[in-house]
Parts: C-alpha cells; sequence; structure tokens
C-alpha cells in the first residue's frame, strides 16, 4: 500500500505507514487529474484547430503522468517532459513509465532541463499545470519562460496552463481532505497555506499527507510562489507575443450549487471563495 515496488522494500510491520510511504504516488493520487486535464486539451484543439495534435511537451512534468497520459491515448502522440529535478525523472523512469506498453515507453522522452532555457523540438502544445509557473517570482521571469514556451511551439501551436485564486487563496489556512490510493487505502492530503506577504503576494505552501494510523509526512512537498492575478498573467502572455488568449472558467451545476467540470471560454468570472481556471494560450 501507497508504494510500487514493495519487493525493494517490504515495510518492517511496526514501521509507521509515513515510513515507507511514496510521496509522489501520495501527490498523484491527491492532487492530479490527469484524464481530465488531457480531456479539456483535447477538446479545446479540437474545437480550434483542424488537426491532430502529435507532440506535447509537459513543462515542469515532476513524475511525468500527464505525458504518460498523452502517449496512452493515441499510437501518434509523442510526449517530452522537462523538469530541473534529476530525482523525479528518476522516480518516474523507475515507477511511472514501467507501467506502460514499451512502445508508449518509446514515445516519451524526459529532459532535465530549465523550462528557461530548454530547446527540444517543437510541440504541438506545451502543458505547465497544478501552477508549477506560480514559480517565477517577477514579471520578466515570468515572461520570459513564456517567451521560451512560444518559442517552443510549432505556428499554430498552443500553451496550456491552469491558475487559481478566489478570496480565500491568500488566506493563511490548512485544509485537510480524504483520500484513497489506487489499492483503496485512506489517507489524508492536507494543504497548507502557511505564509502570505501582501507587498509581494508571495506565499508558502505545504502538502502533508496523514495515514491511519496517525503517521504523518510532514512537508511532503513546499512551494514558495507569486499567488498571480488572471489579468497579470495574460498582460504577460501578450507581452511574451502569444496573438490569443482565453480563460476558460468552470460551469456550475445548479442543484449542488458546485464546480460541473465543463470549462468555458468568459470573460466574467464568479467571486468564488476558491477558484481554478485554465488558461488556453495561442502562438
Ligand atoms: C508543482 S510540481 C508540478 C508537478 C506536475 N507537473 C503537476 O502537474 O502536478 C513542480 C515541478 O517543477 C519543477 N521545476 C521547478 N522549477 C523548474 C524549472 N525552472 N524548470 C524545470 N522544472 C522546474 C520542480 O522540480 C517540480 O518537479
Amino acid at each position: 500500500m501507497f508504494q510500487k515496488n514493495t519487493q525493494a522494500s517490504v515495510p518492517e510491520p511496526e514501521q509507521p505507514i509515513s515510513a515507507h510511504a511514496d510521496r509522489h504516488l501520495l501527490y498523484q493520487q491527491a492532487v492530479q487529474d490527469v484524464q481530465a486535464e488531457i480531456d479539456f486539451v483535447e477538446q479545446t484543439w479540437s474545437e480550434l484547430r483542424q488537426r491532430p495534435a502529435v507532440l506535447l511537451r509537459e513543462d515542469f512534468c515532476g513524475t511525468a503522468n500527464t505525458a504518460c497520459e498523452w502517449v496512452l491515448r493515441d499510437p501518434e502522440h509523442h510526449a517530452i517532459g522537462i523538469d530541473l529535478d534529476q530525482y523525479v525523472l528518476e522516480w518516474s523512469r523507475q515507477n511511472q513509465l514501467p507501467e506502460l506498453e514499451a512502445d508508449q515507453i518509446e514515445r516519451i522522452e524526459l529532459l532535465n532541463e530549465d523550462v528557461l532555457q530548454t530547446r527540444p523540438g517543437l510541440a504541438d502544445i506545451i502543458l505547465a499545470m497544478n501552477f508549477s509557473y506560480f514559480l517565477f517570482l517577477t514579471r520578466d521571469d515570468l515572461r520570459e519562460y513564456f517567451a521560451n514556451a512560444l518559442d517552443g511551439l510549432v505556428s499554430d501551436g498552443i500553451l496550456f496552463l491552469d491558475a487559481y485564486g478566489g478570496y480565500e487563496a491568500p488566506m493563511l489556512l490548512t485544509e485537510p481532505r480524504e483520500c484513497k490510493d489506487e489499492d483503496g487505502n485512506d489517507f489524508t492530503y492536507i494543504w497548507e497555506q502557511a505564509e502570505f506577504n501582501p507587498i509581494d503576494s508571495c506565499m508558502t505552501c505545504h502538502i502533508h499527507f496523514e495515514f491511519p494510523d496517525k503517521s504523518r509526512m510532514q512537508e511532503a512537498f513546499s512551494y514558495y510562489w507569486r499567488l498571480w492575478t488572471l489579468p497579470e498573467i495574460r498582460e504577460i502572455l501578450y507581452e511574451a507575443g502569444f496573438s490569443k488568449v482565453d480563460i476558460y472558467w468552470e460551469g456550475t451545476d445548479e442543484k449542488k450549487n458546485e464546480g460541473n467540470g465543463i470549462y468555458m471560454p468568459s470573460e466574467i468570472g464568479d467571486a468564488d471563495p476558491g477558484w481554478v481556471c485554465y488558461i488556453v494560450a495561442q502562438a
């Protein structure tokens, strides 16, 4: 439970679960929904372009979970994953890629590079999800990243981003959510907004995991990033040279009074306490 290579490290019975749990697996299970992400990407691409997309580049790829989902969908699909952290890429090679068929693995390339400098082959789609570009703290750095992404796209390529906000986004808070791992074991994902500086809009956030035996993986992941607003992000994408930037806002399920998972281009959003949206920037 909670780990991939059970043969490599069989846990001692008396060990707390946190001692042998795998933080990358827990992150994938609690934070990511790569099927929904790629559903959105494929649907939006087909609405905007009259040809299939082939090469997807996943920036800040971490375990390359989304890149894997892309190559799984179609034998023509290829993916490049880029991350600065060689250890997370190695985790992906050891744990994520082996879940794929041999021909799918051949269609994924993982590069241990900086997204500000990387120059791989031109992609149809670049994806930067889970707010990773919030790690750039100044307009100049964010513009440099967007400009490099634009240079990495074919002439009709599209950059897909997500963003979050709302009046709870800068609040100091701790938000637990009950999750299950792929074997159905319970664990708690805890999102903590630990510090926020209104002067530079930078904040420190942590992800912790807690287990049924009360053991805890404290600060499994930590981020120091800037809480960018949508108008800032849009302006900087245009400054970097993108020709059209749309915000895709989630619709509402009126019966449940919650998001319905359908994102449409919009100029007006709701003043929700917490929202997540997609940003679609066309080259
Ligand atoms: C929040 S994780 C994103 C994981 C995954 N993409 C997702 O959607 O959940 C951020 C990742 O960005 C990587 N990273 C941070 N700065 C980077 C840079 N300048 N170039 C490439 N990767 C970077 C980190 O190593 C980390 O794996």
